[in-house]
């Protein structure tokens, strides 16, 4: 079972979303198991601050590195990187990170254990990104207020990756991204809908012309709208 540990200053983000779809059903079949943490709770102050100035002035508050520190060695057992199980992964979400792709959501789905920290306000004491995470992440090349939506991103791009996660087995092999390339178009009844018909090669029944049908218009979409993902091929 794959355990995934979330260090929020907002657990209760967390609660709802992991209680539906394949997470929940992954979670019933223990598949694996979710929880959020509240920050504070590592905290050593009457007032359960987790956040401070930051040194050499400027916007913003910084979280602090001790309740971080606190938190990961209460949750895996250590507080050094070098220090973790290899199965063991605890990650930073942030815009400074690596930018997360469905390579680096299969190789998390081999970990045995996941710690995710959800960085706030300006940032996060930078001795939490020399010391302790093992992986940086970004969720794209933008910002967000916080990093619990990205957490929620690799908690469910990670999850339904893992075995029996998904209805079938072959189910997230024939997608986006598995394959390097964008998924192919899908219909479902009607065959025509307000003049917009369903390609007739899917009507019939000929299975090797829909194979050939699915992997050029996969490819065509590809080439329009990620050309990008076509260049090294
Ligand atoms: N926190 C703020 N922006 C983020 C992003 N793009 N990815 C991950 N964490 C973030």
């Amino acid at each position: 079972m794959l355990h995934i540990d979330i260090i929020t200053i907002f657990p209760e983000f967390f609660r709802e979303i992991i209680d539906y779809g394949i997470l929940r059903r992954a979670r019933q079949a223990g598949i694996v198991e979710v929880r959020a943490h509240d920050l504070r709770d590592w905290t050593t102050d009457k007032h359960h601050v987790v956040d401070d100035r930051p040194f050499g002035g400027g916007d913003g508050m910084v979280l602090k590195a001790e309740p971080i520190f606190a938190a990961v060695e209460a949750l895996t057992g250590f507080s050094r990187r070098d220090d973790f199980p290899k199965a063991t992964r605890v990650i930073l979400l942030s815009p400074q990170g690596q930018v997360f792709s469905q390579t680096i959501a299969q190789d998390l789905s081999a970990a045995e254990k996941i710690v995710l920290l959800c960085g706030r306000y300006e940032g996060v004491d930078e001795r939490v990104a020399e010391a302790l995470v093992t992986d940086e992440i970004s969720i794209g090349d933008y910002v967000l207020s916080g990093g619990d939506p990205a957490a929620m991103v690799v908690v469910d791009s990670v999850v339904r990756l893992l075995p029996g996660a998904l209805g079938s087995d072959t189910s997230a092999v024939f997608e986006s991204f598995s394959e390097g390339i964008l998924d192919y178009p899908h219909y479902t009844r009607p065959p025509e809908f307000q003049g917009m018909k369903v390609p007739d090669v899917l009507l019939s029944g000929n299975h090797a012309e829909i194979e050939r049908w699915r992997r050029d218009a996969a490819l065509k979409k590809t080439r329009r709208i990620r050309p990008d993902l076509l260049k090294d091929s």
